[in-house]
């Protein structure tokens, strides 16, 4: 058997998983047509194989056998074309592989209550997939599927364990969610136009079976919290990558990638992203367990860069990017010493927020910065002045207002459109007083609804508000 190592499940979730198993096997066969046939008026069934009227009608197997050979003949049977096949019993469905082969029309699974969804001779079907709300089914298997042209979805199945659809190539797209102890699931190696994968509160241990990849919208895992190895090639996203709530070791390996939309990525233990050049909106690594961060071919971000509460964090290196779109926010890193590491930045179109630890920053060619800047360290070696004294007379800064706070001292200045100093005040260390000035300030008008205060401070683009609202929003919120 091919057996796709799409989703393959090793060590840690083999326990569950043999348990699992053992019910599997201990459940009867699932119902044959030759049973039928060879039992005739009375068929025998499993206990747990509800009878379905859609066979049960045909009074004589004749009349099946008929109407099989006739959908073989010519597969223009109208039951075959129907939009829309609503799955009762196990028996509804092994009626259509039989009688199809393969269907145009949409499957939805409603009320069903065996414990295997078995897909018999069925080898295509054109629309979505939709298994949803079963607390029986533990399984879902199927040696003649190759196809789903639309969705593929799985939602709320909790004692689904395996899927097992070794021959399945052709899926539009991957929508598994609350499935929280699916712990294997094998398809074909070699899917290849899939559109979108999410993968939402399994058992799952590891995803690796997607490496022939190429170009995806949306590439979403959160929640499986047993997952540690996340593996594809990816070339493309054009929407969405985001990981996160998975276990801790994560390790994410994305090492083809080169360009997305926007990138989230939470809770892992190490990042391979060594291809990425372009980010079209946000990148944000938060609450990650990584000492090192290197992106070392990432050239521009269309909006937000977020490195948030990574305590591991002790080096980064983006020693490529010269454009910064949106804000920069760099904050609560605990180990992060210096923030040094955006050598060729030269333009950040949002605003500034640094926070924690660091001793030092260092941007040798920044040249400017549209937004606001507030930085603020512990830290007594932190040279506030780098960022309050103009270079040539014009402040970087143009959004408004600049306020440094370390541990020594605190200076907050106006700053009009020009770059120029119009008043500043200075305070000898971490002093209340200013502090409405400067992040409570930045913050509240980074939150509140009216945008005249921004209007006449320009504190940071529209895109970067945006950007750096939900970033803060969601540092608030957990
Ligand atoms: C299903 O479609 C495939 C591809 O078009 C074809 O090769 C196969 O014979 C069809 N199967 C049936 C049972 O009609
Ligand atoms: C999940 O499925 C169960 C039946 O297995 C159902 O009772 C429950 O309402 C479903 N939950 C949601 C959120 O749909
Ligand atoms: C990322 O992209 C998705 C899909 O386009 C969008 O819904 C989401 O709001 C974006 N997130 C950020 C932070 O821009
Ligand atoms: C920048 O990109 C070039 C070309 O890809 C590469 O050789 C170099 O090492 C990168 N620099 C850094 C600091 O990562
Ligand atoms: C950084 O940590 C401090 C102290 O825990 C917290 O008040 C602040 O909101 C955090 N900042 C960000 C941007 O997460
Ligand atoms: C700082 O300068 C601005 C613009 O000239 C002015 O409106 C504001 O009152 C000044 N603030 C202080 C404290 O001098
Ligand atoms: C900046 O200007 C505002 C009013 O425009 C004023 O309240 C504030 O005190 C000024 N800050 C400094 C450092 O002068």
């Amino acid at each position: 058997m091919k057996c796709g190592l799409a989703l393959l499940l090793p060590l840690f979730a083999t326990s569950r998983a043999s348990a699992a198993t053992f019910n599997v096997n201990n459940e009867p066969s699932i119902l044959k047509l030759e049973e039928f046939r060879a039992l005739g008026e009375k068929p025998l069934i499993p206990h747990n194989v509800r009878p379905h009227r859609k066979i049960f009608n045909h009074k004589r197997e004749e009349d099946l056998e008929i109407n099989v050979q006739a959908a073989h003949a010519n597969s223009l049977l109208d039951i075959c074309k129907k939009d829309h096949h609503f799955i009762e019993a196990s028996g509804d469905l092994h009626v259509l592989g039989i009688q199809c082969g393969n269907i145009s029309g949409t499957i939805t699974f409603v009320n069903y209550q065996d414990s295997i969804i078995d897909f018999g001779d069925l080898e295509s079907i054109g629309g979505d997939l939709i298994i949803e709300n079963s607390a029986s089914v533990v399984k879902i298997q199927g040696n003649k599927l190759r196809r789903i042209g639309g969705a593929f979805i799985i939602r709320n199945m909790t004692s689904l364990v395996a899927v097992e659809l070794p021959y399945l190539k052709h899926i539009h797209s991957i929508e598994w969610k609350v499935v929280p102890i699916l712990t294997t699931a094998h398809m074909d190696d070699d899917i290849e136009d899939v559109t979108s994968i999410v993968i939402s509160d399994s058992s799952l241990a590891t995803i690796t079976g997607f490496q022939k990849v190429k170009m995806l919208e949306i590439f979403d895992i959160n929640n499986n919290r047993y997952l540690e190895s996340i593996k594809a090639n990816v070339k493309s996203v054009t929407k969405q990558v985001r990981v996160h709530a998975n276990a801790k070791e994560l390790e994410l390996e994305l090492p083809e990638l080169i360009s997305a939309k926007n990138i989230t990525i939470r809770d892992t233990s190490l990042i391979d992203l060594s291809k990425l050049e372009k980010v079209d909106n946000s990148l944000e690594f938060i609450e990650n367990q990584l000492t090192k961060l290197t992106l070392p071919n990432l050239r521009s971000i269309g909006g937000t860069l977020g490195i948030m509460q990574n305590n591991m964090l002790s080096s980064a290196d983006f020693g490529n990017v010269t454009d910064i779109q949106g804000g920069l926010v760099i904050a609560n890193n605990t180990r992060l010493e210096k923030i040094d590491f955006l050598q060729k930045l030269r333009q950040i179109g949002g605003a500034i927020y640094f926070e924690g630890r660091f001793q030092d920053t260092e941007f040798p060619v920044l040249k400017m910065v549209k937004g606001s800047a507030y930085i603020k360290s512990n830290s007594v070696i932190l040279d506030c002045n780098k960022w309050t004294t103009p270079v040539n007379g014009r402040a970087i800064i143009r959004g408004g207002k600049v306020s440094c706070i370390s541990g020594r001292k605190q200076k907050t200045q106006n700053i009009s459109e020009d770059g120029k100093v119009l008043n500043e005040t200075e305070t000898g260390g971490n002093g209340e007083e200013n502090k409405e000035n400067g992040k409570n300030g930045l913050l509240s008008r980074l939150t509140s609804s009216g945008t005249s205060a921004f209007a006449s401070l320009n504190i940071v683009s529209v895109v970067g508000i945006s950007l750096m609202l939900s970033i803060i929003h969601v540092a608030i919120i957990r």
